[in-house]
């Protein structure tokens, strides 16, 4: 049973590298995932990879960011057996200290799509209440990081990214703002992805490559998303780098607050 779920982002569609041992369907009661679920292993170690965007018709990207299904995904993900998951993102740079190839471990997150994409496993008669105070699991957090260390690849170990709802990117006022608000990246992915997580015991890490400058950040700079694809092409390498030095350094027993976040949640 493969234990650490990857998810991929713009431009990871598949992993390289890794032995493919399977591909499963999951039903789950949320509708369906992004796609199937590729079981693949690499050094020992077994995971479950799922394109975000879909990789499906043939074609590789076709669910935009406001339309991918995030409880699907993460449902699925559990129901496979997956404890911890990896998010890939491609995000946009607010702060000028991270240009564009810079690869950020996000730490904190702002939320702007809440309201907008459905949110939470618990609509029913459940009430709980999440701790968020620490969006990303430490742990997950520190093992890549020491991965990124092993294979000598710069990485931030820190960083606050803003979800906004897309699919249209930001203006110069919002990025304004986002940066006076403490953000230092912004992408259409990272939520409600981290929470829903969480809400099922979950850890959860983003790994977020910074693709462009944001908007209003280089000046008459008009965004592409040619841009976003080729930055993102251009530091996959590193990133599989990452993700293959990172599976044996995950702990094999969780020692987070994530595996049991729902403790004294419920009302
Ligand atoms: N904004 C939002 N999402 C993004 C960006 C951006 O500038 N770049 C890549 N994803």
């Amino acid at each position: 049973m493969p234990k650490i779920g990857i998810i991929g982002g713009s431009g990871l569609y598949e992993i390289p590298g890794f032995t493919r041992l399977a591909e499963e369907s999951v039903k789950t009661p949320y509708g369906e995932p992004s796609g199937r679920y590729l079981i693949a292993r690499a050094g020992g170690v077994e995971v479950a990879f799922l394109p975000r965007h879909g990789a499906r018709h043939g074609a590789r990207h076709d669910i935009a960011p406001h339309k991918v299904n995030y409880r699907a995904n993460i449902w699925g993900m559990k129901a496979l057996g997956v404890e911890r998951i990896v998010g890939i993102n491609a995000v946009g740079g607010i702060d000028v200290k991270l240009p564009p190839g810079s690869i950020v471990i996000a730490d904190q997150v702002i939320d702007f799509t809440f309201g907008a994409r459905p949110s939470t496993f618990y609509e029913g008669r459940d009430v709980i209440h999440i701790d968020f105070t620490e969006p990303y699991c430490p742990e997950l957090r520190g093992a890549l990081i020491a991965a990124a260390q092993k294979e000598d690849i710069a990485v931030t170990p820190a960083g606050t990214y803003v979800c906004t709802n897309g699919p249209r990117l930001e203006t110069a006022a919002e990025i304004g703002f986002f940066g006076r608000a403490g953000g230092h990246i912004v992408g259409m992915t990272g939520m409600p992805e981290a929470a829903l997580a969480r809400e099922i015991e979950l850890c959860y890490a983003a790994v977020a490559v910074v693709t462009n400058p944001a908007a209003g950040i280089s000046a008459a700079h008009r965004l592409t998303t040619t841009e976003v694809v080729e930055m993102m092409a251009s530091r996959m390498e590193s990133i599989k780098k990452i993700l293959k030095a990172v599976l044996p350094m995950i702990p094999a027993e969780r020692r987070c607050p994530c595996r049991d976040a729902l403790k004294e949640s419920r009302l």
